[in-house]
């Protein structure tokens, strides 16, 4: 077996982490969450998460990956053989999210050229919607190729392909040490512009006002738990697969405090600027924040534009700062989202990674098409619901409940990341991992599904929830299976799998 990839330094491995966390997630769904869930108060349940979930959980993953050494089902397989489609799971999600994540990508490309000249005009809610995407009425209405969506996005695809196919250190690492920095400047540079606009405080205000209240509503937690989930890049594969390419003496515990604390700094900086913003276009209207703030998409492609119509000078340069911004997120998520997937299949044909490059990039390739036509951003925000609510989340829970419960394999690996690590991890460790992360997870699925019944997301026809929704929920487990039964091609890993 060819000898496995190696990151060059420890602060390349931290860079390319901390760039798989810091993500489209951060810069636009962050802030809206945060507003949505109780402003002041949803930093109460947010910290929870991060510490009883979203940390322990992070080093729990950096430990399977640097003690098994694999993709996330050879490392499952080690552990246990029948487990191995767990890994694959993992791997299949991350794929289901790699062909929308990399639609929006492209439209922060198109928007950091528009930026120039504030080319959006005056009625920037047309613009996206209609003049740029070319939505259609209705759900199942798809239209044809939407070409200002496909070319940013072919592009894209092309950069992505570049860096793949020059490996970990050369390629991923190399992007990180060149893009992070440079993003971690310009929201630097953003937040202290937003802050100090005209009208800013007001929409502090509105981001810091705590709504106590908020904290008796079980859907505040289970945004806490799920935006940790997405935004720390954990149980989608990544972290055991990135934390594979670690050399034999690398502090884990320390690394995984440090990619979650850098992490989440970032997201408050982000919320900080977009709210110090927001609050500076109300003011200029005349209108309370909250008729101003707006979800997701809408946030940063319709309402952003609108703020930097309205900037005192230098629009232009905002602009470009902006969307440049949600690029650079997005690309150093966009590499580490494929990297699970890459790194499985190399090892199951026992291919090279070029070739496994060219099978996993040209296949997310040919389903992103999807999202490209008229109709793709309702089936990419259908796609996006069901995944990080029933995807990640769930394969968390399982991921916590078979090491911890199933093969008991906690203290063993407490062991492992103590004899590497400065920071001992102790008892409070085991306590997360073992009662309170698989209970909240329970709880938080349990409420989703209900709500799920009670009301159709987004009023979308039930044809189009069901096929899209569930149908790439049911989809990613059932080709989990299938990839478990495909045998290894590598002699020496078909002989050596965990226990049965
Ligand atoms: N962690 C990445 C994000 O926040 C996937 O977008």
């Amino acid at each position: 077996m060819a000898t496995r990839e190696q990151w060059n330094t420890k602060a390349g491995f931290l860079l390319a982490a901390i760039g798989s966390a810091i993500g489209l997630g951060n810069i636009w769904r962050y802030p809206y969450i945060a507003y949505e869930n109780g402003g002041g108060a949803f930093l109460i349940p947010y910290f929870i998460a991060l510490l009883t979930a979203g940390i322990p959980i992070l080093i729990l993953e950096y430990s399977l990956g640097h003690r098994y050494k694999g993709s996330a089902p050879h490392v499952f397989r080690k552990l246990s053989q029948k487990w191995e489609w767990l890994g694959w799971w993992q791997i299949f999600i991350s794929f289901a999210i790699i062909t929308y994540y990399v639609i929006i990508i492209g439209w922060a490309l198109s928007y950091t050229f528009f930026s120039f000249g504030t080319r959006w005009g005056e009625s920037t809610d047309t613009f996206f919607f209609g003049q740029y995407l070319g939505t259609t009425d209705s759900f199942w209405e798809a239209g044809g190729l939407q070409w200002n969506v496909l070319l940013p996005v072919l592009l894209i695809w092309a950069a992505i392909l570049v860096v793949m196919h020059k490996g970990i250190r050369k390629g991923i690492e190399r992007a990180s040490k060149i893009l992070m920095p440079v993003l971690i400047l310009m929201m630097v540079f953003i937040t202290i512009r937003a802050v100090t606009l005209p009208g800013a405080s007001e929409g502090l205000n509105v981001l810091f006002t705590p709504d106590f209240d908020s904290l008796t509503d079980p859907n505040v937690w289970i945004a806490a738990y799920g935006q940790v989930f997405f935004s720390l890049s954990i149980c989608f594969g990544i972290m055991i697969t990135y934390s594979s390419y670690l050399p034999k003496k690398s502090d884990l515990a320390n690394s995984g405090m440090i990619a979650a604390l850098a992490n989440s700094g970032f997201e408050f900086m982000a919320a900080i600027g977009v709210f110090g913003a927001l609050g500076f276009l109300a003011v200029s209207r005349g209108i309370p924040v909250n008729e101003v703030a707006d979800a997701g998409v809408a946030l940063a492609f319709v309402i952003f534009p609108q703020i930097i119509n309205q900037f005192p000078g230098l629009n232009s340069l905002f602009g470009v700062l902006f969307f440049g911004s949600l690029l650079f997120a997005g690309f150093t998520s966009a590499v580490s989202i494929l990297e699970p997937a890459v790194a499985g299949v190399k090892e199951k044909f026992n291919l090279t990674r070029r070739g496994a490059v060219n099978w996993v990039c040209g296949s997310a390739m040919v389903v992103s098409l999807l999202y490209t036509t008229q109709g793709g951003i309702r089936y990419l925000d259908t796609v996006d619901h069901f995944i990080n609510q029933y995807g990640i989340a769930v394969a968390g829970l399982v991921e916590v409940i078979l090491i911890a419960w199933l093969l008991r394999k906690l203290d063993d690996l407490k062991g492992h990341i103590n004899a590497v690590s400065d920071i001992r991890i102790g008892g409070w460790w085991n306590f997360c991992l073992k009662g309170i992360t698989p209970i909240m997870v329970s709880l938080m699925t349990a409420f989703n599904l209900a709500a799920e019944w009670a009301k159709p997301y987004e009023d979308y026809p039930m044809s189009g929830l069901v096929s899209m929704g569930w149908g790439s929920v049911a989809l990613v487990i059932l080709l989990a299976f299938v990839f478990q039964n495909i045998g290894w091609r590598d002699p020496a890993i078909r002989l050596k799998g965990g226990r049965r």
